[in-house]
């Protein structure tokens, strides 16, 4: 896992504590106002309520400080106790407003692709001064109120930084994705379309399965390296015209290790996708792929979307061996394939993004 996505995860994780924390929160101070509420209707209305709320209102320091500076207790009315009692609804109202309105920031926090600004971090902090007011109330609830979210906001600017420099790493791990496909491209004796549109229907794949965007640009830019292996492939096997002997299919499948081998020392997350990808999209569920055997979900979900999306662009595309398939024909034997050389579940997603896919293989059609 990168360091961002690491770090995301942490934070989110405390969002979703501290909004636990508000609900719980709000749900305490709003029934606190509803009581301080029914308590001012039945001081008015009641008026034999007042002695036995007295000990009540005494331990309520707005009252004490009302008292002190207004000398109120002294009246002794239903006023003074239902003033107390409206006091303290209004005040637990507003703090039930606020806690919500601070866990819906929270929300919108933890569930946005790149929540953590330092913008966001010096609005926090700037309106965390507020809280301050909350003083007057309750001097430990006000500090510990303002210390909670003025420390939030520094954890929102090292959010803010580390996503920065992961930015940062994802633009060279992009330029350098891009450069090894031109080689890729140029040396396979496969078609810069191949990679293309394999790119392009591994990102509708991995929309159609609930990737989130961020992670559907970094496979699809990841899945352009699928062949890298074939680098080291001979030319007159990957270009040989009509069937590959035995021992050239050997050779052939060896393009997914090296692959591996190739990407196995590099950094940063798109290139360890890109490494999991040229090593599994010719595995299958049934453990008849190549180079692991591997089973089922021993193989990543990234590596079951790039071996859809390869296959297909390779029956539906001309190669040295055969001619192009028509594209129902093609889908027909994705289809065939599901649960034995395909995942089911990527095959019912190539499936319902039929039409975007069509749309994908006309738009970026060899020339
Ligand atoms: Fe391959
Ligand atoms: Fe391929």
């Amino acid at each position: 896992m990168s360091e961002l996505t690491d770090t995301k995860t942490k934070i989110r994780r405390l969002g979703k504590t501290l909004s636990l924390v508000c609900t719980i929160g709000g749900f305490i101070f709003a029934l606190i106002a509803g009581i301080s509420f029914l308590a001012a209707c039945a001081v008015l209305f009641f008026p034999d309520l007042i002695s036995r709320l007295s000990g009540f209102f005494e331990q309520n320091s707005l009252y004490r400080l009302l008292s002190a500076t207004t000398g109120i207790s002294q009246m002794e009315t239903r006023f003074a106790a239902a003033i107390g009692c409206t006091v303290s609804a209004v005040t637990f109202s507003l703090l039930t407003f606020f806690t919500a309105l601070f866990r819906k920031m929270l929300l919108r926090l933890i569930l946005a692709e790149k929540p953590f600004s330092y913008k966001t971090a010096s609005s926090i902090r700037k309106y965390s001064f507020f809280i301050l007011l909350m003083l007057l109330y309750n001097p430990v609830v006000g500090i510990l109120l303002f210390l909670t979210v003025y420390l939030f906001s520094y954890l929102v600017e090292y959010g803010a930084m580390i996503q920065e420099k992961a930015d940062e790493t994802s633009r060279i791990q992009g330029e350098m994705i891009v450069s090894f496909a031109e080689i890729t491209e140029n040396k396979s004796g496969q078609t810069g379309g191949h990679i293309r549109r394999v790119a392009e229907y591994t990102k509708v794949l991995a929309r159609e399965l609930g990737f989130s965007p961020d992670e559907v640009e970094k496979l699809g830019l990841a899945s352009t390296m699928h062949d890298i292996g074939k680098l080291i492939i001979p030319a007159e096997i990957l270009d040989k015209p009509g069937k590959l002997t035995d021992e050239e299919f050997r050779i052939i499948k060896t393009h997914t290790t090296y692959g591996g081998q190739l990407l196995e020392h590099v950094e940063g997350d798109i290139l360890g996708l890109a490494r999991t990808i040229a090593l599994e999209h010719h595995e299958r569920p049934d453990g008849r792929g190549y180079p692991a055997g591997l089973k089922g979900d021993g193989i990543s979900m990234e590596g079951r979307i790039v071996a859809v999306a390869d296959v297909y662009d390779a029956l539906t595309s001309r190669r040295s061996y055969k001619e192009a398939w028509d594209a129902e024909r093609a889908l027909q034997e994705i289809v065939r394939g599901s649960g034995t050389q395909f995942d089911s579940r990527v095959v019912e997603a190539f499936q319902s993004a039929y039409p975007e896919i069509q749309r994908i293989r006309s738009q970026y059609r060899d020339a």
